[in-house]
């Protein structure tokens, strides 16, 4: 039997690509977003694929009804998941104080609650079974604050800190909890957050495809925390030395320096 892997986001980018890396082997994917016709367009190119078999759950996860759709369509399907991977999530970037309220308690319920909620109700069937894997896309952004994206850079802390504490909880017991923390990667998400035009994005991204071999080299050696690619890592890395107030005006320098 094929092992069956879930992926939120999946109508873009890393998700996207994560589907399509996966497809390369025999496989059951899920794939769940909000745009249906997008699902539905990758899932029929990936459905050519030999011994490859999709689902397509719209549901718009920001939402606790959202969240319960996607885990009634697989109890539906009688599908068991055996990976996990929690990638949708979106960020904005400007003044917390000007900001649409319900921009920044969307991105909490998206980023975190709906991850939380997944990780909640698929991992105690992977424990029951001895095996399974939870992928959480974390980002750079979990190791510092960051001003002018506040609410953003804090929900990716809590992903990093959730999978680190959860991957200890079930060590030993078949399953693994991987944190990939990318750097500015080229998907759809610095249009969303506003940050196309951010040398950080125009200069510094990486390749989606490059993300998520390391994302997926990562779940495969079930390790705790994967940062993906070299200048991130080093940058990562440099956040344990580097004084908070520096860190802090640093990230607010960078981020402010558009407006
Ligand atoms: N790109 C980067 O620079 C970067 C860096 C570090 C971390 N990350 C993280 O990587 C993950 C994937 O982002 P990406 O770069 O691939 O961005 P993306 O191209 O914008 O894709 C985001 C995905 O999330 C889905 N999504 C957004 N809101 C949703 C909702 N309410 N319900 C269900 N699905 C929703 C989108 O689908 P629909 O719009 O169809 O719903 C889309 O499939 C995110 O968690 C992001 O924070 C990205």
């Amino acid at each position: 039997m094929t092992d069956t892997i879930l992926i939120t986001g999946a109508s873009a980018g890393l998700g996207a690509d994560f589907a399509r890396a996966l497809a390369k082997k025999p496989v059951t994917l899920v794939l769940t977003a909000r745009r249906t016709d997008r699902l539905a367009a990758l899932a029929t190119e990936l459905a050519q694929r030999p011994g490859v078999e999709m689902h397509v759950i719209s549901a718009d996860l920001g939402r606790p009804e959202g969240v319960k759709t996607l885990l009634d369509g697989i109890a539906d399907r009688g599908l068991s998941v055996d990976t996990l991977i929690n990638n949708a999530g979106y960020g904005a970037l400007g003044d917390f104080a000007d900001s649409d309220l319900a921009t920044q308690t969307g991105m909490i319920d998206l980023n975190i609650r709906a991850l939380v909620t997944l990780t909640h109700a698929l991992i105690p069937p992977m424990l029951a079974r001895g095996h399974g894997r939870v992928l959480n896309i974390a980002s750079t952004a979990a190791f510092q604050p960051g001003p002018y994206m506040a609410v953003y850079y804090a929900s990716k802390a809590f992903v990093l800190h959730f999978s680190e504490a959860l991957h200890e909880e079930v060590k030993g017991r078949g399953v693994t909890v991987t944190a990939l923390c990318p750097g500015p990667t080229r998907t759809e998400f610095a249009d969303i957050a506003g940050m196309a035009e951010m040398p950080l994005f125009t200069r510094f991204a990486s390749d989606s495809e490059q993300v998520v071999r390391d994302g997926l080299a990562a779940l495969e050696r079930g390790q705790a925390v994967m940062v993906s690619g070299l200048l991130n890592r080093l940058t990562a890395a440099s956040t344990r030395v580097t004084p908070r107030g520096v860190l802090r005006r640093a990230v607010a320098k960078l981020q402010s320096g558009r407006r």
